[in-house]
């Protein structure tokens, strides 16, 4: 996966999160807002709706003053003229839409009944609101639920309107009857009062609540001034006898009002039984509503029943739907164009990178010159300086690297080549040399020589004596002997020799230090060869320290290799000798003194060890020779010996 993928990926999905917490809270805020503030408009509609259903029973209550108000009535009930009676009271009933107008006796036995004038003196103290108010003595106003008897009494009609059987419904308590027989009215009952005040009967007026649907249509349409919303009414009203739709204008599915039905259990339990009102969103037939239930209390105060309203929620909900939806679309337009930036970012971003990445490969594959080439600002910038930088050093000491082969390679070559020709010509010198020595020693012994002969003699000797060195040189020099090779410790090698040269005499001016490192691992060598080595070297010291100075002599080990240095106080070598100093017969020293081939000698023998001979000097100050020789059964020494 690329970093860009990666980091995109990442910023999207914090975005994402961001967002949709974003959303969810708007979601439930809005929500609360919007439900709350239904809510109070539903709290309010029901104190209007209960201005409706109270208005009603004052309205009956009016009407029966009126009548009472007639001292007729108060003469004929003092005459017991029925006639009359009948005349006045069926009038009144008339010009009323009242259910239920009778005439009560202070004894509680019905004098008239305008809805069954037949049936008189019967007792009717099983209506709650008559008994009170004989009780009391006073006029009373108020709901009460009436016995199916007194509704029968009253008509049959009346009797049949209040019955209901009930519909089993989901939600609701598991109804304790199958039929619900009594009848739910609002009435008054007041007393009549003859000229001098005193009171001759109980005049009672009510209306039956069960399938009369004028109150519940009056508070839809006074309440909710009739609207509907895609048909349907948006403001709806019921009266509930107990936990039963006696009266509503809450539709079923087929258009016919829903009555018959019972509350649900958990409405009921607050408002039936705890007597408070209950105030949320329902579910109530087929659609959902914001809702509130208050508890209807009889002329006792018992909670009989529940006045409900509810207002559609679908009105309400729709336009906070589309604010949402609107938000949402928003936000997706918003993560969207975050989105375009953010690529757009990484892309500015991270095209370095991919820079770097396709230079790396280019350096890789050996194209050395490959370079990240952008240089943005920042830290980005830097990086790429760096890397551009690492680069270029890289393919400088690659250049340094192969002038230095190349060099080197020359060199072998060169002293190959010169070492052939010295082998050659020095095989051929040796034998006469070795003629003209014997034969000058033979001349020295003679007792008839001279004294100035003798010395002309020691002189071919001693000249001859040096060539022969010097071919001998030439000899080890074209490697004619091979190495006899075995386990060394270099340290016990440079020991031998120094005391050795200790003791010649020009390094009678010199202090030599060993500083040698213990436990040096053993390297595989001719110690013949290697001690010719370090006495070259150390000849080379003492020669140019000729006002003496110091020799230290250095051991150590550096992977897998032993590392001997020579460092001297001496003359130092001129920058312009440097290449050449390794050249056989290269010298600095006056004729008779130096051969010139000390070092290729040694050069010859390191190499063939595996190792190499590495020279720093300045000049005036003194020069390092070091030697590195591979240690036994390491990888070069291995090499070495393959
Ligand atoms: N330790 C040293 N200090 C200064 N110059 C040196 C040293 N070792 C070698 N040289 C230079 O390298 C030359 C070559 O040395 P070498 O091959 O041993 O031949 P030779 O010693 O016979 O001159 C010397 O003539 C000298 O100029
Ligand atoms: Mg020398």
């Amino acid at each position: 996966m690329t970093v860009r993928l990666r980091m995109t990926i990442g910023i999207m999905a914090i975005i994402l999160v961001a967002n949709s917490i974003l959303y969810f809270i708007t979601v439930r805020h809005i929500s609360r807002v919007f439900l709350q503030e239904v809510q109070t408009r539903v709290s309010l509609d029901l104190n209007a709706a209960w201005m409706v259903y109270d208005g009603r029973i004052e309205s009956v209550e009016q009407f029966l003053h009126v009548v009472s108000l007639n001292k007729s009535v108060a003469s004929a009930v003092k005459a017991n003229d029925r006639t009359q009676l009948a005349k006045l009271l069926d009038a009144a009933h008339d010009e009323s839409q009242i259910d239920m107008l009778s005439l009560v006796g202070l004894d509680g036995k019905v004098i008239y009944r305008t809805t069954n004038p037949a049936k008189w003196g019967d007792d009717v103290s099983n209506n709650l609101l008559i008994a009170k108010a004989l009780e009391k003595q006073t006029s009373i106003s108020g709901t009460v639920i009436v016995p199916k008897e007194y509704l029968e009494s009253e008509s049959q009609s009346l009797a049949d309107r209040a019955y209901f059987e009930i519909i089993p419904t989901p939600a609701a308590r598991p109804p304790e009857k199958k039929f619900e027989t009594s009848g739910m009215v609002i009435g008054s009952a007041v007393f009549v009062t003859d000229e001098t005040g005193k009171k001759v009967a109980l005049l009672y007026g009510s209306n039956l609540l069960n399938r009369r649907y004028r109150i519940v249509d009056s508070i839809k349409d006074v309440v909710f001034r009739g609207q509907t919303y895609e048909g349907k009414d948006i403001g709806t009203s019921t009266i509930f006898q107990g936990d039963l739709r006696i009266s509503t204008n809450v539709k079923n599915k087929d258009g016919s009002r829903a009555i018959g039905t019972l509350l649900s259990a958990a409405v009921a339990d607050k408002v039936l039984q705890k007597g408070e009102v209950w105030s949320d969103r329902a579910f109530v037939v087929t659609n959902w509503y914001i809702t509130a239930y208050a508890p209807i209390r009889d002329v006792e105060g018992r909670i009989i029943g529940i006045l409900y309203v509810g207002l559609l929620e679908e009105p309400f909900a729709r336009p906070q739907r589309v604010v949402l939806n609107l938000f949402l679309l928003l936000i997706a337009v918003m993560t969207l164009l975050i989105l375009a930036l953010l690529l757009l970012l990484t892309n500015v971003v991270l095209k370095p990178i991919t820079q770097i990445i396709a230079m790396s490969r280019k350096v890789t594959s050996g194209d050395l010159s490959a370079r990240v080439g952008v240089h943005p600002t920042g830290e980005m910038g830097d990086l790429c300086e760096a890397i551009d930088q690492m680069a270029h050093a890289v393919e400088e000491r690659e250049q340094q690297l192969k002038i230095a082969t190349s060099r080197q390679i020359g060199q072998s070559a060169k002293l190959a080549s010169i070492g052939r020709l010295a082998a050659g010509i020095a095989h051929e010198i040796n034998n006469p040399l070795t003629g003209v020595l014997t034969f000058a020693h033979l001349l020295r012994q003679k007792t008839t020589m001279d004294e100035q002969s003798k010395e002309d003699i020691d002189v071919i000797v001693r000249e001859t004596t040096r060539v022969r060195e010097i071919v001998q040189g030439l000899l080890n020099f074209a490697r004619e002997s091979p190495p006899q090779k075995q386990s060394l410790d270099i340290n016990e090698v440079l020991s031998q020799t120094m005391t050795l040269v200790r003791s010649q005499k020009e390094f009678h001016k010199i202090s030599v230090e060993e500083k040698f490192t213990g436990n040096l691992p053993y390297i595989l060598g001719d110690k013949n060869q290697l001690q010719q080595v370090f006495l070259n070297l150390s000849l080379n010291a003492c020669e140019a320290m000729e006002k003496g100075g110091t020799l230290s002599i250095t051991t150590s080990v550096r992977d897998r290799s032993v590392l001997i240095a020579f460092h001297d106080t001496g003359c130092g070598i001129r920058p312009e000798h440097m290449e050449r100093i390794f050249d056989p017969f290269f010298t600095t020293k006056p004729v008779g003194k130096g051969t010139g081939l000390g070092l290729s000698v040694s050069y010859g023998i390191v190499e063939q060890h595996g190792g190499s001979i590495e020279v720093e000097s300045e000049e005036g100050r003194g020069s390092t020779f070091t030697i590195t020789l591979p240690v036994e059964g390491s990888e070069t020494d291995r090499r070495q010996n393959a």
